[in-house]
């Protein structure tokens, strides 16, 4: 099973990013996960479509190719950040070529506030419904005061949060197994 796992944050020592990695780490031998970078990704513009970026057609197909996509987003100002939707917005284009569409999705988050990104998670579920992506509802997965839980080079240490990403893991793969089982 393969896995392409997004972080809407670009900063080298994101705690989103650091969070992909704990689930890198707890993943089993038979499930891949692998990083998509949106980072080269032009601002969108709906006049660039026709001569549709590289960069985004490459995404579009690394997103086709997988079987379940992992979203771990910040919260910007009680949403998502800008990048992110940059990404999602280029690879839904151009209309009627949605590569979402029908895929098994889970969001997560991780913020240094207590809130847990919870709010921009829900903002990104709502994307993600609108795109026909196949979400997981539960378990939320909420990592709150992030800045403890990690240690210096970005390892996810805290021994409840490594119990939740296996659970949360098994649940998403469950999940990718019943959606891909589905006649369609
Ligand atoms: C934030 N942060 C933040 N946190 C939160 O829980 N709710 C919010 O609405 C916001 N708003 C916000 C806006 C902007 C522009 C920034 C830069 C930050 C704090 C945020 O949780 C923190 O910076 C995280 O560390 C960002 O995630 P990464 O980069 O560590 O993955």
């Amino acid at each position: 099973m393969n896995i392409l796992a997004f972080s809407g944050s670009l900063r080298k020592d994101s705690f989103n990013t650091a969070l992909l990695d704990a689930f890198v780490a707890a993943a089993p031998e038979d499930v891949s996960i692998e990083r998509a970078d949106i980072s080269t990704l032009p601002l969108f513009n709906e006049d660039a479509e026709a001569a549709f970026p590289q960069a985004a057609a490459d995404l579009k197909a690394k997103i086709r190719a997988a079987d379940g996509l992992l979203i771990a987003t910040p919260e910007y100002n009680r949403s998502i950040p800008g990048v992110l939707k940059n990404a999602i917005d280029w690879t839904s284009r151009p209309y009627g070529d949605n590569a979402w569409d029908g895929k098994p999705v889970y969001v997560i988050g991780a913020s240094i506030g207590p809130v847990s990104a919870a709010i921009a998670q829900y903002d990104l579920k709502k994307v993600m419904l609108y795109l026909n992506a196949h979400v997981l509802g539960q378990p939320e997965f909420h990592l709150g005061l992030a800045q403890g839980k990690f240690d210096a080079a970005g390892v996810l240490t805290d021994e409840d949060s490594k119990g939740y990403v296996r659970k949360a893991l098994e649940a998403f793969v469950s999940h990718i197994r019943m959606v891909t089982a589905r006649p369609s």
